[in-house]
């Protein structure tokens, strides 16, 4: 089956990013992403490329090369529909929060009103794409809503989940580990479906990394995976706490691990939290589908990766009142970092908001700088959690965009994020401008931890002896 139209619905994180880089390796596929969001379908078509919704290293280059040739966003999703072969959904899937499964199950509401706008415009056959992180076996549900209209319509659903990581997205996609495609590969239809999808990736994945399994599995895995990596996350978190009582560095511990070719040195970096939209969604998703099934054990044993997490989060917050002489009230606090790691301007479940959002219940003043996070966005991650007034929010957050007016006169400073250009930093001059004693309290381990002692910041890394104290020798250990 040849492939000439593809449409994407639904132009966020995963839609355009991964339409851009199908579009410049397929320059003779057009690729329509199309979004009800119409603020967002405007910002992809600005003028100036670098004003896209999203950043992402190497993004702007992709579209600036396809835009207007065959990489087109609009938000006729009608129109989109009706030409296109291949539909990738590709809208949010995110936790329920109302209802039955409320705080825990996928809300497929967005995913259902696109199989019915298909249903309604299809007239010719298509191969339909799960793009979007989904409960195992929703294929048949989007089966039975695409099959119920009556119009003759051909249907191939295909599970086709997506890995990359934001921060990397386009290293992620041109350089897949591997590209997963689930489908009925049990008749000729579907395997026709699948091969026509295998052969779009084929322009630039090699073919071993390109996997075929039936839907179901792909389904899983997408959660697994993204189970999986959580875990181990939360695991040397645990650990982290550990360390801190022990004088045990957590760092070293994950260097002695990582050097288990077993065990592997990826994603064993201590830290205040994972955040993002997909750790936490997914393992609830996971944790309620495994209670559904009566399968108690499996969902507490996930469960305990998100309680971890949490706990990380809380703690840290914990660290930093108990360490201003318990009490942050009317002290300032500048908050370094508020995406939900580096090389993204995404903060959804940013650990940074769950940690302000704690400090402020104690009566901090905080700061926040972020380079890519806009004000707005700040502002709205809190009011989201409606913890108290939009006003309070605003009275006693405010958003800097200088790190070092952000730092100024500060009793503390927490880093948040990972951005490289905080290590840059005049920390010389920072020091001086500060209250003394002068906190930092580093959630990434991001700062050199004897340098920071030399000019003679107060630091609490994560997991490392506290207090850390320069030894006559120059070297930092636990006191
Ligand atoms: P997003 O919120 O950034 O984008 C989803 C877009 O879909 C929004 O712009 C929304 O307006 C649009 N949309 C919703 N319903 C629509 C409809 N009926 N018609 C047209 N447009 C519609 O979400 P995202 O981060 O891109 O995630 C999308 C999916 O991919 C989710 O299931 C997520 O779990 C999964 N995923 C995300 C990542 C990631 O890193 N963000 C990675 C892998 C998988
Ligand atoms: C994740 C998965 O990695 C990706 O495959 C999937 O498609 C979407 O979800 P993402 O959330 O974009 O990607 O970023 P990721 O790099 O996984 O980081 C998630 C969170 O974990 C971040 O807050 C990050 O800072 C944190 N993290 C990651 C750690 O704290 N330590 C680590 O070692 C790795």
């Amino acid at each position: 089956m040849e492939i000439k139209n593809i449409c994407c619905i639904g132009a966020g994180y995963v839609g355009g990013p991964t339409m851009a880089v199908i579009a410049q390796k397929c320059p003779d596929i057009n690729v329509t992403v199309v979004d009800i969001n119409e603020k967002r379908i405007s910002a992809w078509n600005h003028e100036n490329v670098n004003n896209i919704p999203i950043y992402e290293p190497g993004l702007s280059d992709i579209v600036a090369e396809a835009r207007g040739r065959n990489l087109f966003f609009s938000t006729d999703v009608d129109g989109a529909i009706d030409k296109a072969e291949m539909i990738f959904i590709s809208v949010n899937t995110p936790t329920k929060t109302y209802g039955i499964g409320k705080g825990m199950a996928a809300d497929l509401k967005w995913i259902e009103l696109c199989a019915r706008q298909i249903a309604c415009i299809a007239k010719d056959d298509k191969i339909i794409i799960e793009k979007s992180t989904l409960p195992v076996r929703t294929a048949a549900a989007l089966k039975d809503i695409l099959y119920n209209t009556g119009n003759g319509v051909k249907y191939q659903i295909l599970s086709n989940p997506e890995f990359l990581a934001e921060g990397t997205a386009v290293q992620d996609l041109l350089n897949p580990d591997r590209v997963l495609i689930g489908g009925d590969i049990d008749t000729e239809e579907g395997l026709e479906a699948v091969k026509a999808l295998c052969n779009v990736y084929a322009r630039w994945v090699p073919e071993k990394r390109i996997l075929t399994t039936n839907v179901w599995s792909s389904e899983l895995s997408k959660l697994t995976a993204n189970a999986f990596l959580a875990q181990r996350v939360s695991s040397i978190n645990a650990m982290s706490e550990l360390c801190e009582k022990t004088g045990a560095d957590v760092n070293e511990v994950a260097k002695a691990l990582g050097m288990d070719s077993r065990i592997g040195s990826k994603f064993l970096k201590s830290s205040v939290g994972f955040g993002g939209s997909c750790f936490q969604k997914d393992i609830l998703n996971l944790v309620y589908i495994a209670k559904s099934f009566g399968l108690d054990e499996v969902a507490d044993y996930w469960e305990q990766v998100i309680i971890m997490n949490d706990h990380q989060k809380r703690r840290f917050a914990d660290n930093i009142i108990k360490t201003l002489f318990n009490t942050v009230s009317g002290k300032k606090i500048a908050v370094l970092g508020w995406s939900f790691k580096k090389d993204t301007n995404d903060t959804r479940e940013s650990a940074a908001i769950y940690v302000a959002d704690h400090l402020l219940n104690e009566e901090a003043e905080i700061v926040v700088y972020d380079p890519k996070v806009e004000k707005d966005q700040v502002y709205s991650d809190l009011d989201y959690l409606n913890t108290r007034s939009k006003e309070a929010n605003r009275k006693n957050l405010k958003v800097s965009n200088d790190p070092y007016d952000a730092c100024k006169d500060a009793h503390a400073i927490a880093i948040l994020t990972e951005w490289e250009e905080f290590v840059e930093y005049d920390w010389e001059k920072i020091y001086e401008n500060m209250l003394k004693p002068a906190f930092v309290f580093d959630g990434r381990n991001l700062l050199d931890v004897k340098e920071m002692l030399r000019i003679g910041f107060v630091l609490k890394s994560i997991g490392k002896p506290q207090p850390i104290k320069v030894m006559a020798d120059n070297t930092a250990l636990a006191s």
